[in-house]
């Protein structure tokens, strides 16, 4: 492993689990001292222990990202144990209501809308001050393919995601001067419990479909997600900035899926819309 962060500070959002959890364990492992922030208390206490047992620095911190006053808590901490904030990784994130945008409940568009992006902007916000004062800094928010790519429901994630890809070019483009640099992770399918709503809604066939998604004929795991972060907040990415970077196993390039199977994927998607309906499933053949 490399140590690639050594001296670096880190606060990591939704750490408790998948995605987050692995890339606080990988920054930790490369050196940087982590603030393990997570709305669910246990989970980030695990995370950090897991951590603290490898020999690395990790402070587990309570934090709801729907929460300006928790967030800024979040960046102080970090701070008062450290002395600065070198990386801000704003990830935590939530799934949608399944359903097109016709159908979509307006509590699920602000819910979804409040956690996944201004959840982002309530980090940024609390974090630029320091930043800008050390003249350096590096700030990533995990974005998704789907803020790229349209899905035939889940519209408020995809908007939400696109809006996280928009507000790190914003970052980029008005404080670069400053030092920091922003960058959207994009990862396509990640093998994390926040896909089980989805293997509950799809089933064994939909889990396979989509799992064929991907030219390379797999889920990432979230270490694939995580050795990236790793990278874009050390020094070798240091002129990488603004831009939305694609994990995603070249799914959004142009998928394998045979044409009778974009069907079939097509009809997972609406046998999840008509369940929720309460209406029976539509058939899908093995
Ligand atoms: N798994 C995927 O396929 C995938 C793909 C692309 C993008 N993403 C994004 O990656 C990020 C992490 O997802 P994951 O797959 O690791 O999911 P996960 O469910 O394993 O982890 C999400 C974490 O966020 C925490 N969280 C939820 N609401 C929170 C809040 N209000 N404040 C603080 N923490 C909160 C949860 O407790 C959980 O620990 C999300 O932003 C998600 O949208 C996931």
């Amino acid at each position: 492993m490399e140590a690639r962060l050594v001296g670096r500070t880190a606060l990591i959002t939704g750490a408790g689990s998948g995605i987050g959890a692995a890339c606080a364990v990988r920054l930790a492992a490369e050196g940087a001292k982590v603030v393990v922030a997570d709305i669910n208390g246990k989970d980030a206490e695990a995370v950090a222990v897991r951590i603290t047992k490898a020999g690395g620095d990790a402070i587990p911190m309570v934090t709801d990202v729907t929460q300006y006053a928790q967030v800024q808590a979040a960046v102080d901490e970090t701070v008062r144990a450290w002395g600065r904030l070198d990386i801000l990784h704003a990830n935590a994130g939530i799934t949608p209501c399944l359903l097109p945008v016709g159908e979509c409940p307006e509590e699920s568009w602000q819910h979804v809308l409040d956690v996944n992006l201004t959840g982002v902007f309530r980090c940024v916000k609390a974090a630029l001050p320091v930043m800008r004062k050390q003249k350096k800094g590096v700030i990533l928010a995990t974005a998704s393919m789907a803020g790229i790519v349209s899905s035939p429901s889940g519209i408020e994630y995809n908007v939400s995601k696109t809006g996280v890809i928009m507000l790190m070019r914003h970052v980029a483009h008005v404080y670069g001067p400053d030092g920091i640099r922003s960058i959207a992770i994009c990862p396509g399918w990640v093998d994390t419990p926040f896909l089980e709503p989805l293997w509950d809604a799809f089933g064994g066939p939909g889990r396979n479909i989509l799992r064929q998604s991907s030219p390379l004929g797999r889920f990432a795991t979230a270490e694939d997600v995580a050795s990236s972060v790793a990278f874009l907040a050390s020094d070798e990415a240091s002129f990488i900035s603004g831009t939305a970077f694609m994990i995603d196993g070249a799914t959004s390039a142009g998928s394998p899926i045979k044409r009778g199977m974009v069907a079939r994927g097509y009809m997972a998607v609406r046998s999840t819309v008509r369940r929720l309906q309460g209406k029976p499933p539509a058939k899908l053949e093995p």
